[in-house]
């Protein structure tokens, strides 16, 4: 089903003093383009047919680009989250002028009934969004006999983003949606989100040799690097095997060292627990040590349903590639050439940041950049911020 885009023009009245359209207008404008999605859908009533509100619990809104009375803007959203009496809406509003993102914003909605208690979510409002979250824009590669899902957005220099484990390419929502001027990639590896799980095949040289047939396959010849963690890995395997096609890097709580002994164990021992258990193995392991304590649970939620969507082969394959991956610190100090962020969460337990800062003082062109109130996935928990220090870095390659 194609996604319903919303057009409204701004008037006088959606401005500031400065001429432009105020938060106050874009929050209203926000909440017009929903309700007219739902006329189109289901219907404005909706919800009061079944004696519920959707209660606006949170919002953030992020601002791109000014816009004056009289632009048109195009209104876009997806559900980044279905819970059982919450949801979460992702919104875009791009000026139809020119494509530019005029600003985005995510709500987290609960549905309330009448007495303020908490409701299920009604089935058509899920099925509705849902329906518009499937159809965004993935396309499928195959690369060394294996299809690749992913997701490209927008034209101009070319940034590829690389998720951690055991995650997929939506970890990057925020980038995607709103890094306008460069052109965003964003794959599932092998064996992770709507990405081919084969058997076996799992390496840090594969991944990375998958990653330098996508970009042949996509026409690019370099490229930014972005990657989390895992992520970071590949990256660091790719420089070793295709280097002159890396125009700048960005590693995200990640680390150059190899597994410890003591850490090799560790992948063993839940690779055996996860052939034992599924997927729900790695969910127990992992998301106790990825957000600060802050962290809403919606978002705890999402990432644990994202974990358990990963097919066992996946998890196991990574588990064991990155168990046997080389020591990257020899590599640090001859990245002569090659612009790099470091990236960490101020609270990440998995990378601290005590690691990054380390890895940025010993590669000679890098700089280091740390994200409040996040932990091991700042680019999930503070997406603006971590987004913001990408972009600053972005247009400093220019
Ligand atoms: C990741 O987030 O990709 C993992 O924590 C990496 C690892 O376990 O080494």
């Amino acid at each position: 089903m194609s996604e319903i885009e919303v057009e409204l023009t701004a008037v006088p009245d959606d401005c500031d003093a400065a001429g432009s359209v105020s938060h106050a207008a874009f929050l209203r404008l926000f909440e017009r383009a929903r309700w007219e999605q739902l006329r189109r859908g289901p219907g404005v009533d909706v919800f009061e047919r079944q004696g519920l509100w959707p209660a606006v619990r949170r919002s953030v809104l992020e601002f791109h680009a000014p816009v004056r009375p009289g632009e048109t803007l195009r209104f876009s959203q997806h559900l980044t989250h279905l819970g059982r009496t919450s949801f979460t809406l992702r919104q875009n509003a791009r000026r139809v002028a020119d494509g530019n993102a005029a600003a985005s914003a995510e709500f987290l909605f609960v549905c309330l009934d009448r007495q303020g208690q908490p409701q299920p979510v009604p089935e058509d409002v899920g099925r509705f969004f849902s329906a518009r979250a499937s159809s965004e824009p993935v396309d499928r590669v195959t690369v060394n006999g294996v299809s690749l899902a992913i997701e490209t957005r927008g034209s101009g220099p070319a940034v590829v983003f690389i998720h951690g484990f055991p995650l997929d390419r939506s970890i990057w929502r925020h980038p995607l949606d709103t890094l306008t001027g460069f052109r965003r990639i964003a794959l599932d590896l092998r064996g992770m989100g709507q990405s081919d799980a084969p058997d076996l095949g799992y390496s840090m040289a594969m991944y990375a040799d998958d990653l330098a047939a996508l970009i042949d396959a996509l026409g690019e010849d370099r490229v930014v690097l972005c990657g989390l963690s895992m992520g970071g890995y590949v990256a660091f395997e790719f420089l070793r095997r295709h280097r002159a096609r890396v125009r700048g890097l960005i590693l995200m709580d990640t680390r150059a060292e190899a597994d410890s002994a003591e850490g090799r164990k560790a992948r063993d021992l839940l690779v055996t627990r996860v052939r034992e258990q599924g997927a729900i193995a790695a969910a127990e392991a992992m998301l106790p040590r990825f957000f600060t304590a802050g962290v809403p649970p919606e978002i705890i939620q999402s990432i644990r349903e994202m974990i358990l969507r990963t097919p066992v082969p996946g998890i196991v394959g990574a588990l064991t590639a990155m168990r046997d991956r080389p020591d990257s610190s020899p590599l640090l100090s001859t990245l002569v050439g090659v612009p790099t962020l470091v990236v960490v969460g101020e609270e990440d337990v998995i990378t601290p940041p005590a690691i990054s800062r380390a890895m940025a003082t010993t590669i000679p062109e890098a700089r280091f950049v740390e994200i409040p109130g996040a932990g091991h996935l700042p680019i999930v928990e503070q997406p603006v911020p971590t987004t913001r220090a990408i972009l600053k870095f972005l247009q400093s390659l220019r």
